[in-house]
């Protein structure tokens, strides 16, 4: 019923250079291994875009375009934002916003993330929400408690009429980039929890239809154990998608 999503967050990484070769690696593996039922996406740094979205275009190859962050202000004097409609128009059909590092970095709030997930829907780029806790929630045990405030406050006002273009990903902090991963039962509790939630604001029929993500240290080797899960449609990828064989693992793990 969903269709499973891998999605690549290269984060701050590959010059313009580098970004088109993984792009190109990433479409030759794909088209030797076909994986139709997995929706792929690559979010590339904003300078990368249009060159990556290019190779796509190019070569018909089987991904989708993303971007990192977006600001939901259509046009003016806001220096080094990026608009919804400049996103469209290198190619990009994705965005994720909300990530635990703007969040963490740069002071992004519920709020910001609620105004761009509205902006992006208007202008029909899907969103892909993050979401996630600190180690000291997680220790406190009030992990579960900590996200559902988030997608309350990520999805205020929203309207979904089309589930399938409106993605979440919960990452839990602690296992971003660390190594360190959350168990697959980890992921099914708060990803759980999240369908829950979403069941009580869009009702059941579009809480059904949106992907659940899990991101944190995902790879090769653990990706199937999240992929078992009932609430777990798919992952959101950082360090393991810079590289196209390990990527396109994911990607053929998910299509098994
Ligand atoms: P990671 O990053 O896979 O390197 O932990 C995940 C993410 O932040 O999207």
């Amino acid at each position: 019923m969903r269709k499973r999503m891998i999605a690549g967050n290269w984060k701050m990484n590959k010059t313009y250079a580098e970004a088109v070769t993984l792009a190109q690696d990433l479409s030759v593996a794909l088209k030797e291994n076909p994986a139709d039922s997995v929706d792929v996406v690559v979010c590339p740094p904003m300078v990368d875009l249009k060159g990556v979205a290019g190779v796509r275009e190019f070569d018909n190859a089987p991904f989708e375009v993303g971007a990192q962050n977006v600001y939901w202000e259509a046009s003016g004097a806001y220096t080094g934002e990026t608009s919804c409609d400049m996103l469209t128009a290198v190619g990009a059909t994705y965005c994720i916003i909300g990530h635990s590092e703007r969040r963490g970095y740069f002071g992004e709030t519920d709020e910001d993330i609620n105004k761009k997930a509205k902006a992006l829907m208007a202008a029909g780029i899907v969103p892909i929400s993050c979401c996630g806790e600190p180690l000291e929630v997680r220790e406190a045990g009030t992990h579960v408690e900590f996200v559902v405030d988030q997608i309350k406050k990520d999805t205020e006002g929203l309207e979904i009429t089309d589930p399938s273009k409106y993605v979440i990903a919960y990452e839990p902090i602690w296992a971003i980039g660390t190594g360190k991963t959350a168990t697959a039962e980890d992921a099914q509790e708060v990803c759980g929890a999240i369908r829950k939630t979403l069941v009580e604001i869009f009702g059941q029929e579009t809480a059904d239809g949106i992907r659940v993500l899990y991101g944190g240290s995902a790879k090769p080797e653990n990706v199937a154990g999240f992929l078992d899960k009932e609430d777990v449609d798919g992952a959101r990828v950082g360090g393991a998608s810079l590289v196209a064989d390990s990527f396109n693992a994911m990607i053929q793990k998910a299509a098994e």
